[in-house]
Parts: structure tokens; sequence; C-alpha cells
């Protein structure tokens, strides 16, 4: 079963920002699937049409099987929200409590499940300090901690790692394999591609309301896969001719099968052109998301 699928999503704010053009996406059971784009391309909008926070100009889809915005499917989903602002006046396990009772939580379950994903969450010691004294990257813990309070199948969680240092960014992605160990699906939103490229199964590029690229790391890089080869002086006139790509002492060929380099290999060698590297290098992340950034020149707005 798919836990996200939506068809042609479509947002116009006030009639004038044309945030979502026809947006379809599928994120799947037990895996975790980013959502990228750089800021303002629609991705927390998204977001809160899935969650009916706000109303979409035109949706269709299902969530955990369900029409969008059917009540009690939304009580059994984990929610970060962008910016989410906590009382200052609260303790960690009092807002944790709180959001349990949102979500019709048993107050014995609250309790353990509180306490449980404090520590998880690295929060031990602080569950009744105010939360007004926490840091930036704390209150983003406590945030996903809340979104687990309700022990969903399917998180949403909008920018996790806001304000989160390196080291609090590598637990939150251990964080997110675990919950996958555990059968649950994760939707998540970024902005910061080295993050995604290492937790996701599969990811989405959103450049101006628009998905331009979905599926798999490797199924998007595929066609970018290419050999590297390197030597010592100049690249003779024949691999200068056949190559793809040519700088002063390297030259790429296209394709992923090493086979068909060998023969180039054994002509450099014959000609006694000393080899320094042979090396497979395909697009990361970040070339796929500059490509879908260079290709669309959609505007964001009608006027
Ligand atoms: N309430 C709103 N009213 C009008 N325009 C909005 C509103 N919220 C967001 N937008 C606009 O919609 C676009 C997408 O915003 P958003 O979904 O927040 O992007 P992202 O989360 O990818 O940074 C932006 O151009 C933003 O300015
Ligand atoms: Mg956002």
């Amino acid at each position: 079963m798919a836990a996200i699928q939506l068809q042609g999503v479509e947002k116009v704010y006030r009639g004038k920002v044309h945030a979502l053009r026809r947006v379809s996406i599928d994120v799947m059971d037990g895996e975790i699937f980013g959502l990228l784009g750089p800021n303002g391309a629609g991705k927390s909008t998204l977001v809160k049409i899935i969650m009916t926070v706000i109303h979409a100009s035109n949706v269709s889809g299902t969530l955990l099987g369900k029409p969008i915005g059917d009540r009690k499917t939304l009580e059994s989903i984990g929610y970060l929200p962008e910016h989410h602002r906590f009382p200052y006046y609260l303790t960690g396990k009092q807002v944790l409590d709180h959001y349990g009772a949102l979500c019709k939580v048993g107050r014995k379950d609250r309790i353990t499940r509180a306490s449980s994903l404090l520590s998880r969450l690295g929060l031990s010691g602080w569950e009744n300090k105010k939360v007004g004294t926490y840091s930036k990257g704390m209150l983003q813990r406590l945030g996903i901690a809340q979104a687990l309070m309700n022990d969903p199948k399917l998180l949403i969680l909008d920018e996790p790692t806001d304000g989160v240092d390196p080291v609090g960014r590598r637990e939150i992605r251990d964080l997110l394999a675990e919950l996958r160990e555990e059968g649950r699906a994760v939707f998540l939103n970024s902005h910061l591609l080295s993050e995604l490229e290492m937790v996701c199964d599969r990811v989405a590029i959103m450049v101006k309301g628009k998905v331009t690229m979905q599926g798999t790391i490797d199924s998007l890089t595929v066609d970018s896969r290419r050999y590297e080869i390197t030597t010592l002086g100049s690249i003779p006139e024949w691999a200068i001719e056949l190559a793809d790509d040519v700088s002063e002492n390297s030259f790429t060929l296209l394709g992923d099968d090493p086979s068909k380099i060998q023969p180039i290999l054994d002509r450099l060698r014959s000609e006694n052109i000393i080899i320094v590297s042979v090396q497979p290098v395909r697009e990361n992340l970040e070339d796929l998301f500059m490509r879908a950034v260079d290709n669309t020149d959609a505007p964001g707005a009608i006027r």
C-alpha cells in the first residue's frame, strides 16, 4: 500500500501565487521519502495540504489508504510542522503530554512514551525544564519526539534538521533509519541535500511548485554514470575524439560497463601512456538538484 498518494495537486494562494502545479507523488509503506527543493519551492505548502492545515485548489489522493482530510487518519500520523513553537512555560514532558492528549493517546501510554522518547531524542535530564530554556536543536528534537507521541505508521517532517548542529543531524538521520526499521514510513522535506542523500530511499525534486524528478537516487543518476581516466601527460587525439568530456590530463567516457573501457586502456598502454587512475563517477544529489533547477524556468507566480 502507498502511505501517501497524491495526484495533480494545485495550489494558488489568494488567487495570486501559484505555489503548486500538478504535483503527484507516491510514498510507499516503510520507506523514507525526501522532498527536496530550494526555499519557496512549495514543499511546506504540500505538507500543509496533506495535513489539511490549508486547502488545495485541487487535490486527489490518499493518506494511509484513506481520502485526504480523513480526521481519524490524521490523528494517526506524526507531524512536525515548519517553524513550530511550543509554549515556553511548559516543560518538555508537559509538551509531549499535551500533544499526546491532542492525539487521544491514553494517560498511561502518554507517560511511558514521553519518557522513552525524551531519552531516545537525547533530552534526558531536560524533561522537567521549561522549553523556553532549550536550544534550537533541542526544540527540533522535542518536535520530533512530539511527532512520535501517537506511535504513528507515517511521519511527516517539515525540515526536521533545521537549526540542528552536525552531530545532532547525524543522530536524527540514525533515528529516521531506526523508525524505518520499525516499519514506519517517513516523508520529509529539506533544502539540505547531503542529509537526504544519506538516508532517503527515494526522493522527489521540487522546483517552483513542480516535481521535476522522482525516484531512487540510483535511478535518477543512472544516465550520468561514466568513467574518468587520468593519465600522466596529455591525452592523445584519438582519445579526445572518443571522450564525452576532456580536461588537461583526464577524459571521461559515458556508460557503466567496465568491459567497454578495456580496449581504450590497452591502447593507452600500447602507446606507453601512463594511466594514473580509472574511476567510475556519477552524479550526486547535488548535481541532480542543480540540473533540476537549471531545467525549469516556470514562473512561481501568475501575474
Ligand atoms: N500563506 C501564504 N500566502 C501567500 N503565499 C504563500 C503563503 N505561504 C507560502 N506562500 C508562497 O508559496 C510559495 C511556496 O512556499 P512554501 O511552500 O513555504 O515553500 P518551501 O516550503 O519549499 O520553502 C512561496 O512563493 C511562498 O512565498
Ligand atoms: Mg518550507
